[in-house]
């Protein structure tokens, strides 16, 4: 099948290789003329696990392509894919739909012969009616369906992810697109389950999981604050909790609260939309405002630990938003770290993938350190803020002797608290007994 992935980004490079690799003929498009030129000098412009294999083989095998031009990308799709960003508006928070209306108008010029359309961005519900309108205003004899294909990926996980969906939803309104979309997606019938729904119900499962994932995450950094106050272990709990198969064991590992470039957009957009129609949506807006409240607390507990130290130093392990990706979007590691430099503080920062996309935003503001045992070097303090598994290999005893005061702040708790304390460390964690 020809396919043309509007964006390049975090679900649109992955997917448009992926599909490559499934045997499609596909075009990666992107307005973005430096991430194209990147893209066809060879290298992958985002950090993905297992990405860059399949990048180099089915650019290599010509399998993928990259283009900036509608003109040249549409005309010969059977399958058009948007997946362009839907930032929030910056006061109200609702989704951005000035990419998705622009790639619309764009594609619509070079429709030949019939084209499904599929939106992968999430999108509030009814944009697919909202695409469709302007599909048809540009060009009224177009031959196309426009439909909801909500992407599940998670970062760090894209590739895996792509390969090993749990389902494909698809908000399809006719028995075309869908046949479309079946014989897209027949290498996974055996392996997943292809839901077939209404473009609307489509659109509102996205925000749905998304916003019930972001819940679940706060539900147990909860109960992880208040097993700290009643010498419950948050892990016993969790994996209690878990066994049940109503609940299920995932998402309930506490951190210093959510965070990514999904999580805090799509609650916020659902908030809006609940707002906007008179829905009270008070779950969604109580689990908004936990979250932000969980960051600012995991810095004052941090700051609370060397609040005898005039200008302490802070050694910070991860800033991206969690361990397996580069991407400090709506990081809660920098956003504790923002919130710290707001103090008379000094900040040593490690992150085997995010430096650069933390330089680009804190700039100077703080000391970037080339491994953890660099950051650790003199601190009064080690705040580790992101799941890198790495981390979980550093020696606490080099740390011990590294560090001017033995203190740490595990906010992954990733660190035996057991072996901690009996280094001699005084060590704060998540839901643990200590
Ligand atoms: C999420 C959804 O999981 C994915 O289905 C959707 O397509 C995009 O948004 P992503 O944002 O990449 O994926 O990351 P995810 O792995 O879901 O983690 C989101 C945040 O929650 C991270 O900050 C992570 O550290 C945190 N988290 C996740 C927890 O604190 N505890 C958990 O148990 C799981």
């Amino acid at each position: 099948m020809k396919i043309t992935v509007i964006g390049t980004g975090y679900v649109g490079l992955p997917t448009g290789v992926g599909l490559a690799e499934l045997g499609n003929d596909v075009v990666c498009l992107d307005i973005d003329e430096n991430k194209i030129n990147t893209l066809k000098s060879g290298k992958v412009t985002i950090f993905e696990e297992g990405l860059e294999e399949l990048f180099k083989k089915n650019t290599e095998n010509g399998k993928v392509r990259f283009s900036t031009s509608f003109a040249e990308s549409i005309p010969q799709a059977d399958l058009v894919i948007l997946a362009v960003g839907t930032p929030p508006n910056p006061i109200t928070k609702e989704a951005d739909m000035k990419y998705i209306k622009a790639a619309a108008e764009s594609l619509a010029h070079h429709l030949q012969g019939y084209t499904v359309i599929a939106v992968k961005s999430t999108v509030p519900v009814n944009t697919g009616t909202a695409v469709e309108n302007i599909v048809r205003q540009v060009n009224p004899t177009a031959e196309f369906d426009v439909i909801s294909l909500p992407e599940f990926l998670r970062e760090g996980f894209a590739v895996q992810d792509f390969f090993n969906p749990d389902r494909i939803i698809v908000g399809a309104n006719t028995q075309r697109a869908r046949d479309l979309i079946a014989e897209l997606y027949a290498p996974f019938k055996d392996k997943s389950t292809i839901l077939y729904v209404s473009r609307q119900s489509s659109e509102t499962i996205k925000y749905a999981s998304n916003a019930f994932l972001a819940m679940k995450i706060q539900y147990i950094n909860e109960m992880a604050d208040f097993c700290e106050t009643s010498g419950a272990d948050i892990y016993e709990v969790a994996k209690g909790m878990g066994l049940d198969s109503r609940i299920g064991a995932k998402f309930l590992v506490p951190g210093p609260g959510y965070g990514g470039f999904c999580f805090p957009k799509d609650t916020n957009a659902m908030a809006y939309m609940g707002k906007f129609n008179g829905v009270d949506l008070s779950l969604i807006e109580t689990t908004i405002k936990s979250n932000e409240r969980r960051k600012i607390n995991m810095a004052k507990r941090i700051l609370d630990m060397v609040d005898d130290v005039k200008n302490p130093t802070i050694a910070v392990l991860g800033s991206a938003f969690k361990g397996g990706t580069d991407d400090c979007r709506e990081s809660p590691a920098l956003q504790i770290i923002e919130i710290m430099l707001a103090h008379d503080v000094q900040i040593r920062l490690y992150d085997p993938q995010a430096m650069d996309n933390t330089k680009a935003i804190l700039k100077d503001m703080i000391t970037y350190c080339n491994s953890a045992y660099e950051a650790i070097g003199g601190a009064d303090v080690l705040a580790v803020l992101t799941d890198w598994p790495e981390f979980k290999e550093l020696d606490l005893s080099r740390i011990k002797q590294l560090m001017k005061r033995p203190q740490i702040a595990d906010y992954r708790n990733t660190f035996d608290c057991t072996e901690a304390k009996n280094l001699g460390f005084e060590i704060k964690s998540l839901g643990r007994k200590l």
